[in-house]
């Protein structure tokens, strides 16, 4: 019999874990064929240390197509022969873990890539009933833009809640069960230290396919996401994780409105963290983020789990940009730092790297550009490879003169981490001050947060012996009584804290 370990215990590693997002394909390319892959990341791994996270979650490695940059997977076993071999995965895993760190991999249940050996099989007419197929389609959208229904030829349509390169997978089919058990084992022999759950609350549909009409997707009776045959499946994986030696974790990927919902993926014998977007979501303003800072805090509270926060992912505009400013960001960052629970970080905001807003159109590479006719420019701005070395590009991201699969601007030279590194005011060196100061602190914070009055414009905050004070007005605000200042996101602030900077005070 399987007990549940508790995810109550304060010292699981997971509870306040700073995780770094790691786009593979963008990240580092050791073989110069434009694309980042495992031994790239490896390479890195001193700089990842130095950082000071504490987990690294990669995006898909699996073979794939890429037509949905890797969460179209062909097979869930094997590495891309572009971003390595399993003996690299293996070599990633251990070296990870000599580093001091954990390794997250991204795990894609919802839907398969088209390439599947079981989708070739349905559209040769062979068990179709591993995906969803109907004779009619209704009215479901797919994300990316258009119909989620694709007609095959012999007249079926299949649902696809994203690209049609991506077809859905039948959960009420136990094979489809036993496939994902068997492939968690696998990574999880291989040594992962969790997973990444992609449209975690996406898995079952209503079985009677009824119309969405005017609901929204994710929200409470939406007949797309967060049914609750869902939740047998993160039980029976909780089950497999728990029977693994050294607190291997799942996080998943939650998008539902409704926080009793939210919360349900969070029961002790379920998932132990839940994305909340809410965060990277709300606009530049004290009221917003106070806002959404105590719905999440409430709807996770009752769980025993603790929050997560995101202010950067591979799937939205960089927050720099969304900001408008460097000091914003780096404000952002020391509140979001000082919150209870977890933080995750996307590669290349350490550098304070701008979301890329011209490229052109040629070389995007997003399905989500074409599949809305060009009125969204999709996500490939914020996938741009790192700038590691070097004043032009590609940067030290892949071989001199190797094409970059995406192009990099021309005036990322200030921004490559050689350039940061032992600069004391560069934006490499204040994260990694921010991070060394969050675990120097963080065995003596409360899990819980407590407001104290602030001018209208501002937030301040207190964890036991630390104080957070956010300006996000334009104006100077007076700081609460404090001993000292421990860190600033610009320079050491007097008695006052300038517009659109943070700072953490003793
Ligand atoms: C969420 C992933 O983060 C995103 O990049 C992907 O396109 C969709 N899920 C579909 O897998």
């Amino acid at each position: 019999m399987h007990v549940t370990r508790s995810s109550n215990s304060p010292e699981l590693w997971w509870r306040d874990a700073v995780v770094y997002e790691v786009y593979v394909r963008s990240f580092a390319d050791s073989d110069g064929d434009g694309e980042g892959d495992l031994a790239g990341i490896r390479s890195k791994l001193p700089y990842l240390r130095d950082l000071g996270v504490d987990a690294l979650w990669l995006t898909p490695f699996y073979r794939s197509p890429l037509a949905d940059g890797g969460y179209d997977v062909a097979d869930y076993r094997d590495v891309d022969p572009r971003f390595g071999t399993l003996s690299d995965l293996d070599a990633l895993v251990a070296a990870t873990h000599a580093h001091g760190m954990r390794l997250l991999v991204d795990i894609v249940p919802n839907h398969t890539s088209d390439q599947h050996p079981w989708f070739q099989e349905a559209l040769a007419g062979i068990h179709r009933d591993r995906y969803l197929f109907r004779k009619e389609p209704n009215d479901w959208r797919s994300n990316f833009g258009g119909s989620a229904w694709t007609q095959l030829p012999d007249g079926e349509w299949y649902l696809h809640l994203y690209a049609p390169e991506q077809p859905d997978l039948n959960w009420r089919n136990p094979q489809v069960r036993e496939e994902f058990e068997d492939i968690l084992r696998f990574w999880l022999d291989r040594g992962v230290d969790g997973f990444r759950i992609d449209v975690a609350a996406g898995l079952f549909k209503d079985p009677e396919y009824g119309n969405i009409g005017t609901l929204r997707p994710h929200e409470d009776g939406s007949p797309i996401y967060g049914r609750p045959e869902v939740h047998g499946v993160y039980r029976d994986w909780r089950r497999i994780l728990d029977s693994y030696d050294g607190d291997r974790m799942a996080i998943g990927e939650v998008w539902t409105e409704s926080p009793a919902d939210f919360a349900r993926f969070l029961r002790p014998d379920e998932l132990h963290q839940a994305f909340t977007f809410a965060l990277q979501l709300a606009p530049w303003s004290a009221p917003e983020f106070r806002s959404v800072v105590d719905k999440v805090l409430a709807a996770v509270r009752p769980t025993g789990s603790v929050p997560t926060w995101v202010l950067s992912s591979h799937d939205v505009v960089r927050h720099r940009t969304r900001y408008g400013s460097a000091a914003r960001a780096h404000a952002a960052l020391l509140f979001m730092l000082a919150l209870p629970g977890s933080a995750y970080l996307y590669q290349g905001e350490e550098l304070g790297l701008p979301e890329v807003l011209d490229l052109p159109e040629a070389a995007l590479q997003d399905p989500i550009f074409a599949r809305t006719g060009g009125l969204s420019r999709g996500r490939d701005g914020c996938r741009v490879p790192l700038p590691w070395s070097g004043s032009a590009p590609p940067y030290g991201f892949t071989a001199p003169g190797a094409e970059p699969w995406l192009p990099m601007p021309s005036d990322w030279g200030p921004l490559t981490a050689e350039a940061q590194t032992d600069d004391p005011v560069s934006t490499l060196s204040f994260y990694q001050r921010a991070l060394r100061l969050r675990r120097a602190l963080r065995d003596g914070l409360p899990e819980s947060l407590e407001w104290l009055e602030s001018p209208a414009d501002a937030l301040f905050f207190r964890r036991g012996p630390l104080l957070c004070a956010l300006n996000c007005g334009s104006e100077p605000v007076r700081l609460p009584p404090h001993q000292r200042v421990l860190l600033g996101s610009t320079g050491q602030p007097g008695r006052e804290l300038p517009g659109g900077a943070a700072v953490w005070l003793a």
